[in-house]
């Protein structure tokens, strides 16, 4: 199935040069699978990429990719992120009148209607509120997943309105570690391989990645399931390799959706132990979405959210 690579006539992206490097005997069509899946999420193939699976032999992937990929073909380097991501006045995130619909006409629903929202370096923020009141769709333009249709929204000293599609990618992918509320693993990888796939995708290589990964499962009581496929894992293992998953390549924004919500008590308690180990460094944040009321202690602040706006923020000492 894999061939000879060419030797490569340009520079290729980090993560594709690392699939390369190793032995092609043993390219693993799942890992490309996931590569190109997650790729797709964070828009980092280019056309070059594309030449270069397709040379591989992976012609059933090539064709995914070339539907999927045309609209995102560009070149030129890349913005160096660390010159660009600051937490200025010491404000992670910054949202004033942050509106978001989805659909049109009949079924357009309204789910941010002027959110004002300020997130501290260094604090761990949580978000409440009943279900459908925008909390996800709020978490997803924070860490611009999603787009704003009005309103301000700086995460990390950037102004969101203000990046192209491209800029969103490698900003989520260099900058921000996500949780969501689905999971959102890949099936055909295991435990390990999901943690590690941001460290790949952002250049590392594929044995430093592995180690890296398998000792946050290690942290995080999984050391033993490491190599289980998720559809072998509980719910609440799953979870955790999400976790694992968001906080592996040292992220300066961590936005979990509901992370607790299939971890027993004492599982749910040492994940936000290590949560708020990430909040406490003076240039992080996290953001906890959850219904969870037995984790409130952990937070520095609580956001309320209502019908599309946060109504009021209260410090953990105020909280009943
Ligand atoms: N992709 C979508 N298309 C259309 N409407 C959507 C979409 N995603 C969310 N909505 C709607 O937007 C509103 C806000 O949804 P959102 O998922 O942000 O709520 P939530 O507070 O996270 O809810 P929950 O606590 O149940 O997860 C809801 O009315 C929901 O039905
Ligand atoms: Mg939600």
């Amino acid at each position: 199935m894999c061939q000879k690579a060419p030797a490569p006539a340009q520079t290729s992206s980090p993560a594709l040069m690392h699939i390369d490097d190793k032995p092609l005997e043993t390219c693993r069509l799942d890992f490309l699978r996931a590569f190109v899946y997650l790729s797709e999420y964070s828009n980092t193939v280019r056309a070059y990429d594309r030449a270069r699976l397709a040379f591989l032999g992976l012609s059933d992937l090539s064709v995914t990719i070339s539907g999927s990929f045309g609209r995102h073909t560009h070149d030129g380097p890349l913005p160096k992120m660390d010159d660009q991501v600051t937490n200025q006045d010491n404000i992670a995130v910054h949202c004033r009148g942050v509106t978001k619909s989805y659909g049109t006409g009949d079924v357009r629903v309204v789910a941010l209607r002027g959110v004002d929202l300020d997130v501290r370096a260094g604090e761990l923020l949580m978000i409440v509120g009943p279900s459908g009141c925008g909390k996800t769709t709020l978490v997803s333009v924070i860490t611009a997943i999603l787009s704003q249709d009005s309103g301000q929204c700086n995460v990390l000293g950037r102004d969101l309105r203000r990046m192209h599609e491209r800029e969103r990618a490698y900003f989520r992918r260099m900058s921000i570690g996500f949780v969501f509320q689905m999971f959102n693993l890949l099936p055909a990888l295991t435990a390990t391989e999901n943690v590690a796939v941001p460290l790949l995708i952002n250049g590392m290589s594929w044995e430093d990645s592995q180690s890296r990964a398998a000792g946050l499962l290690k942290m995080l009581e999984l050391g033993v399931r490491r190599d289980a496929l998720p559809a072998q894992l509980s719910g609440g293992e799953q979870q955790r390799v999400a976790i694992a998953r968001a906080l592996v390549h040292d992220p300066k924004l961590v936005v979990c959706d509901e992370p607790t919500s299939n971890l027993d008590h004492t599982t749910g308690r040492q994940v936000l132990e290590i949560l708020k180990g990430v909040a406490k460094k003076a240039d992080r944040a996290v953001i906890i979405v959850t219904h969870d009321t037995r984790i409130l202690d952990f937070a520095d602040r609580v956001a309320r959210m209502d019908d599309g706006k946060i109504v009021e923020t209260v410090d953990r000492e105020q909280l009943p």
